[in-house]
């Protein structure tokens, strides 16, 4: 079986296993908090895996795992800001060439966000967080967009 395969077959599963998971509770918060734990301890090399949501303007912290992290992201401003501010999910295989990137863990070493979108508005963005360079590609950005897909059905 090839690397790209096995990749693609692991978030299939996790596709199913959250369906399950989320099935029958519409709480944001609380959907969001199992998410970020499911996703946590099921891939591999990730030192952080989490939320944060669009109030006012900004972005504030959800429910995550790992280390504490910064609670206050302006959109547009480091890696989080900038998938806030395009509605775009943005890949960053090196964070310390990235210019105004938020060092929240020394650890990190690669980055990719997601944002959450909800009947066409910014809902906030999953952030995640690896020591590994390089760790995340195209395959981790469909697989990761489904899983948020399968997230924001879940919610009202
Ligand atoms: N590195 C992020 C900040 C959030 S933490 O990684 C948890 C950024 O540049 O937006």
């Amino acid at each position: 079986m090839n690397q790209s395969k096995s990749k693609r077959e692991l978030y299939d599963q996790l596709a199913a296993q959250l369906a399950s998971l989320l099935a029958g509770e519409r709480d944001l918060i609380a959907n969001a908090a199992n998410f970020s734990s499911l996703i946590f301890h099921s891939l591999p090399d990730l030192n952080w895996a989490g939320f944060y949501f669009a109030k006012d303007g900004e972005l504030v912290l959800g429910p995550f795992q790992g280390p504490p992290a910064c609670v206050r992201i302006k959109i547009g401003q480091g890696v989080c800001g900038a998938g806030a501010a395009k509605f775009e999910t943005v890949i960053v295989p090196n964070v310390h060439e990235f210019p105004g990137h938020i060092a929240c863990d020394s650890a990190s070493n690669s980055e990719i966000v997601i944002p959450l979108m909800k009947h066409l508005r910014l809902l906030g963005v999953f952030d995640l967080d690896s020591p590994k360079l390089a760790r995340f590609d195209q395959e981790d950005a469909a697989g990761l967009e489904q899983l948020v897909r399968v997230l924001m059905s879940s919610v009202s």
